[in-house]
């Protein structure tokens, strides 16, 4: 698309069903955070929604399981999640959640535009019931084995283990989740969404319009989807939980139906927050919109809700950026088998305790960038996450600027030197025109959505710095003194330019760290008693961002080393978790194995 006037990026709205782990933040919101903090930076109209997906099977359920209410359920995850993204600097303008008045309105809305416009059909079919229960089975009320993958566990509306979106008649050996039997059947009546009546569409704006741009994961399945035949998709439930469906007592919207518009109505209520106006984020063709989601919740970005925004009038993506699974230790990460870190748990073992904080914060951050599962299935370990931290952020990036304020303290009085324009020699420029380039470098990875690519620029940039100071070696050039036993005049030129150009090295790293790595951008600002206003994208590249003669504070430490001990315990913890919840589990009649559940 042409430049576009403002921008509007999503995260995929969790269920409320409980904690989530790191997976899912290296999926659908570290990515997203990265690419809004970059646009900020540019000072673009950007604006970046998420909220608590309330709806569905997936909270009921839940609230079985815990004996408690589905009501209870999402106030205490919503309020979990909430406070979990913030902590680790997820930046959104609004957090919202899809039980709010403001999105059951809307929705609503949504649906009788439809609905009005004859674009819905209204059906009579048998459906799976659960005569013990008095249930309608769809969705997570009803698991079989997926026949596409021969997963045992699929869902009735999704097979997580392979992706493929279901419906409940094609599970073989249905049964009920909530008692394990063998459904009946029994009629109903819903409202369904023709899909195969846009195909054509779909076709065209997929396969043909975004073949190039999209990821080629996401343009797989979706062609995939389109080639096996459209069918009409049922989007309302028999169910009290959710979203009511106007002048159908007893039925509500499928989740999946209410859920991304829960975009909407977040919006909605960031500009009413905010004295702003919403529409323009969803009807004007400036708009580019952006969603960050998993690979699982594909289908539902890349065909169902265009295909709904489109009928509604609405602008549709500019992109999908979908990532694929992070695994753990050698096995999948599930939060329902205990195989996972906890976005809560690292929170509480790293970033709430004494040697912690922020800096821990950016730790994960950087890991989870550095390995995210851009192209394919990645793979967290402890003994990584400790190399990452240990070898790249505090040898290198940390290293280089904590040399360079130490060395700028002792060999030019605290204050940043000059630079003697006559003397600079080829390594000098060479460094200086690295620090130009990258932020080309840096900005075609971001916009292509390669991250992992942009966040290495700058550590590569980094090490050049160290690179560079080791050919100057300004310590040993202090050594040649005069009768004072200070450096002597050219010696100290020598060493004023070697520490110039790395001080302006250093502000250029804060400004290019400063989406990956929010926290310690901020403290290099501090140091370097400059104010916010210098990480602006715009300064990125420059060579003059200090000012000769300014004096600068003392360093602070960046980062910590990750000590074997802990990274032995969080071993431990994870094993002792998974074994009891196995014990605890094996007496149940229902399994999830959701492989980022
Ligand atoms: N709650 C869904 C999940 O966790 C994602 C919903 S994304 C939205 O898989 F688009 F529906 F909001
Ligand atoms: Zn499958």
């Amino acid at each position: 698309m042409n430049t576009p006037k403002r921008y509007l990026i999503t995260s995929a709205l969790p269920y409320a069903n409980g904690p989530k782990h790191i997976g899912h933040l290296a999926g659908a919101y570290l990515p997203a955070d990265i690419y809004v903090r970059y646009l900020r930076a540019q000072k673009k109209d950007v604006v970046y929604v998420c909220g608590s997906d309330e709806h569905g099977a997936a909270i009921t359920i839940q609230a079985m399981k815990e004996n408690s209410t589905p009501l209870a359920i999402v106030d205490k995850y919503h309020a979990m999640l909430k406070s979990n993204m913030a902590d680790l600097g997820i930046s959104f303008d609004i957090y919202h959640r899809t039980s709010s008045p403001i999105h059951h309105e809307t929705a609503q809305e949504f649906f009788t535009a439809l609905n009005d416009k004859g674009e819905l059909e209204i059906k009579e079919t048998e459906q799976y019931y659960d005569e013990d229960a008095k249930t309608f089975l769809a969705d997570r009320y009803i698991i079989g084995t997926c026949p596409v993958c021969a997963n045992e566990n699929a869902y009735g509306d999704q097979c997580e283990k392979c992706g493929t979106s279901l419906s409940p008649e094609q599970l073989l050996n249905p049964r009920s989740t909530l008692s394990g039997n063998a459904p009946v059947k029994k009629a109903t009546t819903h409202w369904y969404l023709p899909l195969n009546k846009h195909e054509d569409f779909l076709r065209k704006w997929i396969l043909e319009d975004h073949a190039a741009d999209w990821k080629a994961n996401v343009v797989g399945q979706c062609k995939g989807w389109i080639e096996a035949g459209l069918q009409p998709r049922a989007v309302t439930r028999d169910l009290d939980w959710g979203v009511a469906v106007p002048g159908a007592p007893g039925k509500v919207l499928y989740v999946w139906f209410d859920a991304p518009i829960g975009y909407i109505s977040a919006t909605k209520q960031w500009a009413l927050d905010n004295d702003k106006d919403w529409k323009p984020y969803w009807e004007d063709k400036d708009t580019k919109l952006v969603h960050f989601i998993g690979k699982d919740n594909i289908v539902f970005h890349c065909i169902i809700f265009p295909v709904m925004l489109k009928l509604h009038g609405n602008i549709l993506p500019d992109n999908v950026p979908s990532n694929e699974f992070m695994n753990l230790e050698g096995d999948k990460m599930s939060t329902s088998r205990g195989w996972s870190i906890e976005m809560d748990d690292y929170i509480n073992d790293f970033v709430k305790k004494e040697n912690g904080g922020d800096m821990m914060v950016d730790a994960l951050r950087y890991y989870l960038t550095a390995i995210a599962p851009e192209t394919k299935d990645s793979e967290f370990t402890w003994k990584g996450f400790q190399d990452a931290l240990n070898s790249e952020l505090v040898a290198v990036f940390g290293n280089f600027v904590n040399r360079t304020f130490v060395l700028m303290h002792k060999l030019c009085k605290g204050k940043v030197p000059p630079l003697h324009v006559e003397l600079l020699d080829n390594t000098d420029k060479q460094l200086l025109e690295e620090i130009q380039l990258t932020k080309i470098k840096i900005q075609n990875s971001i916009e292509s959505y390669k991250f992992r690519d942009a966040l290495s620029e700058v550590i590569d940039l980094a090490r050049k710095g160290n690179k560079y100071m080791q050919e100057k070696e300004p310590w040993i050039v202090a050594k040649q003194t005069g009768d004072d036993g200070q450096p002597t005049a050219a010696a100290q030129q020598k060493i004023d330019n070697c520490l110039h150009i790395c001080l302006q090295l250093t502000a250029n790293l804060a400004i290019y760290i400063n989406p990956f790595l929010p926290f310690t951008a901020k403290k290099m600002i501090y140091m370097m008693k400059v104010v916010d206003k210098m990480l602006d994208w715009e300064n990125a590249g420059k060579s003059k961002l200090l000012s000769t003669g300014y004096s600068l504070r003392a360093p602070e430490l960046l980062f910590r080393k990750l000590e074997d001990a802990e990274i032995t315990a969080q071993i431990e913890k994870l094993k002792t978790k998974s074994s009891t919840l196995k014990k605890a589990t094996s007496m149940e009649t229902t399994t999830d194995t959701n492989n980022q559940s």
